[in-house]
């Protein structure tokens, strides 16, 4: 999808916090109307949705898990159609997660979601993955994030090997990768559990993107004229030198 925002309809999974929460801001400043999702945090999804409303845009915060696909059917009934869908929801390192939980969210129900959606032949699908997970086979990450780092990967080659079918319909796929950012629950988890994390990140990439910075190259993504399948790269040089 190429050109403005102005009047498109985007949905932002895992809208509630962090990244997707910025995303969404951003889409709504730029003249998108914004469907906010979370799992279960309605007051903070609404609080995105009303701080979008009250910056002159138009949102709607909707709920659904999406490892429930009868959620996920009401949900697309709630939203018709769509021009951007920014998978950002994420997960896996709950304390309370079922064992397959991360690949049921980071691949399954991405999948799923891109098949129940009802995407406008012009859409814009983004996926948005981190450089642990996107150079997962590449280098290895913590203990802790590795399922989180192996399901995402599985997600993205997945959604990457829907592409010609998606080409087809004129529906363009583009991933947004990034290095660690601060702020963030996944990299407070991470240094809480191996303090010096995030220094040492930002030791060896020279400097980390931050939430804003991040969130800017996603809503970038979802109207740049760039080849479906396009991976845009955020920070973590080192990363890309080695790669
Ligand atoms: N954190 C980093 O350093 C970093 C770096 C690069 C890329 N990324 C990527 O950026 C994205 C967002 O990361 P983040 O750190 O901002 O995430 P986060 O703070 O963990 O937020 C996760 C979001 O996903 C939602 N969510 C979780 N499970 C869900 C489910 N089953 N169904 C629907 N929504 C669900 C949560 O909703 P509730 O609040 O309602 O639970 C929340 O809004 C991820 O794709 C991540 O890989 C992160």
């Amino acid at each position: 999808m190429n050109g403005s925002l102005a009047r498109r309809v985007a949905l932002v999974t895992g809208g509630s916090r962090g990244i997707g929460a910025e995303t969404a801001r951003l889409l709504g400043a730029a003249g998108a109307h914004v469907f906010v999702n979370y799992r279960e945090k309605a007051r903070r999804a609404q609080r995105v949705a009303r701080e979008i409303t009250d910056a002159g845009g138009t949102a709607t915060a909707v709920r659904a898990d999406l490892t429930d696909q009868a959620a996920v059917s009401a949900m697309v009934g709630e939203i018709g159609r769509l021009d951007v869908l920014v998978l950002n929801a994420s997960g896996g390192m709950e304390r309370d997660a079922a064992p397959g939980y991360a690949l049921r969210l980071n691949r399954d129900a991405q999948l799923a979601l891109v098949d129940a959606a009802v995407l406008a032949p012009s859409a814009r699908i983004v996926f948005v993955t981190s450089h642990q997970a996107h150079f997962h086979r590449e280098r290895a990450t913590h203990p802790e994030y590795e399922p989180v780092a192996a399901s995402k990967r599985a997600g993205e080659d997945a959604l990457r090997a829907r592409v010609p079918e998606l080409t087809e319909r004129g529906i363009g796929l583009v991933v947004v990768s990034g290095d660690m950012i601060e702020g963030t629950t996944t990299a407070t988890l991470l240094e809480r559990r191996h303090p010096g994390t995030i220094d040492d990140r930002r030791g060896r990439a020279g400097s980390l993107p931050t939430i804003a910075e991040f969130a800017a190259e996603v809503v970038a993504a979802a109207t740049a004229p760039l080849e479906s399948g396009h991976t845009v790269y955020v920070g973590g040089g080192d990363y890309l030198e080695a790669a």
